[in-house]
């Protein structure tokens, strides 16, 4: 999503400064053009060769040059920035921002430019809970200036408390949400993700191989544009997407459960989790010991939970995933058909690059008028994108969100 993306880093002279080298390594990573501004307190912390590096092009650091170098940088920079980011921002640059003050490169360009700005106090905790930051903070929120919170934790002074650089990740997460058209805004998306768990004993129990690296990029891609989303999450051990409800569960019936109690509220359900299809029968209380003797486990099923809405729906765009080992596109139309699905993601665990827990996914969507759109290789998130966007499509045609 970053890709060809165009962003204006800001570095104010805080300890979290070199923290930047890395998010603009990060910003790079993910197609971005990142063009570097150094206060000359920034300077003090990080080298500007360090950054010029990292970012593949020159850094400013200076209002004036001389003639021949001169490119009046506030006001091209201003021009060729998508989004501003100020990593770290100094309780110094924030006051003068919410003062109107330019007197420096950084300050000069932020006045100029009238694109969206994201600001990412880094400071000491009682700088930061001072009420003068905190009202200039306030002022900028007031002025469309989209202010990230501090990180809580250890601080470069060895005290406990706010002002920390939000992790990188986070950082790049907001980037990305700022730049995303709000292509789904409105509509609420109900997504399940990961592997269940079925418990044998209180040691031991069956599952899968899903990490929930599908799921999670569904609803990091959806609210990033725009969607209220809840995710039911099977074990998962991957950072948990910034939604608005994420419901932990661990086996199908927790799932099954979680799902029934909230997709009446939502507009669209995609059920990309790897539901365990049987539980076993008997749950030992106590582990259960080895003896001699041959064993076998008795399963009885689990309820079909996209089937059941499948049965039940109304004015709800349905997605559900086809996990095959053969036959994908055969068994993947026949599962649309009978589960009463809108849409269905086929993906196969006999092709390179695909399925369980790559980064990378190879899909194919196929739809009730029977189209079938098959990809190449790539990223989970894009991959997420291709099935938001088919989504959004059907949302179109549909018309009307739920209130
Ligand atoms: O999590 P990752 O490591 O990133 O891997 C991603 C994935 C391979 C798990 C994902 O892309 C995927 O294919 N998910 C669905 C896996 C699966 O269970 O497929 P299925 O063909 O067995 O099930 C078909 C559909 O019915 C799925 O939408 C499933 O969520 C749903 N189902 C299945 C069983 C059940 N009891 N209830 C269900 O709702």
């Amino acid at each position: 999503m970053l890709k060809g993306k165009k962003i204006v880093l800001g570095i104010t002279g805080g300890i979290a400064a070199y923290k930047a080298a890395e998010l603009t390594r990060a910003l790079v990573k993910e197609g971005a053009h990142v063009k570097v501004i150094m206060t000359k307190n920034a300077t003090e912390f990080i080298s500007p060769l360090t950054m010029q590096t990292l970012s593949n092009n020159i850094v400013y650091t200076e209002m004036y040059l001389p003639q021949s170098q001169y490119d009046m940088a506030h006001i091209t920079l201003a021009e060729f920035a998508d989004a501003f980011v100020i990593a770290p921002a100094t309780a110094n640059i924030i006051g003068k921002i919410a003062s109107g003050i330019a007197d420096d490169l950084l300050s000069t360009t932020i006045m100029a430019a009238d694109k969206l700005t994201l600001i990412c106090p880094a400071m000491n905790d009682r700088m930061l809970a001072n009420p003068i930051v905190q009202e200039n903070i306030n002022k900028l929120k007031n002025h469309k200036y989209v202010i990230m919170k501090s990180g809580v934790g250890e601080l470069a002074c060895k005290t406990i408390g706010a002002g920390r650089l939000p992790e990188i990740p986070e950082i790049v997460e907001e980037i990305e949400k700022l730049l995303t058209p709000k292509s789904l805004a409105g509509e609420k998306i109900l997504i399940t993700a990961g592997p269940t768990e079925e418990p044998l004993d209180p040691v031991r129990f069956i599952t899968n191989l899903s990490s929930g690296k599908m799921g999670y990029a569904l609803a990091r891609v959806a609210h990033r544009q725009g969607a209220q989303v809840t995710l039911i999450t099977g074990p998962a051990n991957l950072p948990l997407p910034d939604v608005e409800v994420v419901i932990k569960v661990r086996t199908a019936q927790e799932m099954h459960k979680a799902v029934i109690d909230n997709y009446k509220k939502a507009t669209v359900v995609i059920k990309a989790a790897a539901v365990a299809d049987y539980r076993p029968k008997v749950f030992a209380s106590e582990k259960i010991k080895k003896d001699d003797k041959p064993r076998s486990i008795e399963l009885v099923r689990n309820p079909d939970i996209i089937a059941e809405i499948g049965k039940n729906k109304t004015n709800i765009v349905l997605v559900g995933f086809a996990m095959e080992t053969r036959d994908l596109l055969a068994n993947a139309h026949e599962k649309l058909e009978k589960k009463n699905m809108d849409l269905i993601v086929a993906n196969s665990l006999r092709e390179e690059g695909s399925g369980f827990q790559t980064d990378t996914n190879k899909i194919t969507i196929i739809d009730r008028a029977g189209d079938v759109q098959s990809m190449p290789v790539m990223t989970k998130i894009e991959a997420a994108e291709k099935i938001l966007e088919r989504v959004a499509g059907l949302m179109k045609k549909k018309g009307g969100k739920k209130k």
